[in-house]
């Protein structure tokens, strides 16, 4: 059976974003998924139909997500109606200055992808500080791709039972 893909998708403007982006592909791969990247400019909603989950990650601006990102998310909202995202794993991460406005950011990218979207949320999304060691960056990335990783073969398991148990 082909591995779930989890589609990691990111704007990025002086690379902390993009390098949070690789460290979750790394650690999700390590979990056994397949982790495409693709910066949100190239993103097409039929990308997001097609994975099996969802990590999106914006640098914080002004408290909020950058607004490249935000387009998406407006656009996102012809798959809304159809519930096409609904259920799906999807993680959040940021890069950001400070921890307060990283949290708002987080909060809406939370209420797009959980609320509105009805995505299945990794809590707590993930904020990395610009400035903190790179180690540290890398090792929290990594450790919150390998718990998509888990949610995605963990959905996968409770779809096959499902699948079973409606054939018996
Ligand atoms: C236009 C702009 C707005 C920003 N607004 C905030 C903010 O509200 N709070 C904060 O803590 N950092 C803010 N920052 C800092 C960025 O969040 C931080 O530098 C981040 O690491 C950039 O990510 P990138 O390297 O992926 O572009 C801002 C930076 C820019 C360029």
């Amino acid at each position: 059976m082909s591995r779930p893909t989890l589609l990691i998708v990111y704007y990025t403007q002086s690379g902390n974003t993009e390098r949070m982006a690789r460290a979750i592909a790394e650690g999700a791969e390590a979990g056994g998924v397949e982790a495409p990247l693709k910066r949100v400019e190239e993103c097409e909603l039929e990308d997001l139909v097609q994975a099996d989950g969802l990590a999106l990650g914006s640098p914080t601006y002004v408290s909020n997500v950058a607004w490249q990102v935000k387009k998406l998310i407006d656009e996102s909202i012809e798959l809304y109606h159809g519930k096409q995202l609904k259920d799906k794993v999807a993680g959040l991460f940021t890069s950001s200055g400070t921890e307060r406005d990283a949290k708002d950011c987080m909060r809406m990218m939370e209420i797009a992808l959980g609320f509105h979207l009805e995505m299945s949320l990794v809590q707590p999304g993930l904020i990395c500080l610009n400035g903190q060691p790179e180690e540290k960056t890398g090792d929290q990335c990594q450790e919150y791709g390998r718990r998509l990783a888990r949610e995605l073969f963990a959905r996968r398991r409770l779809a096959e039972k499902s699948n079973e148990d409606t054939e018996d």
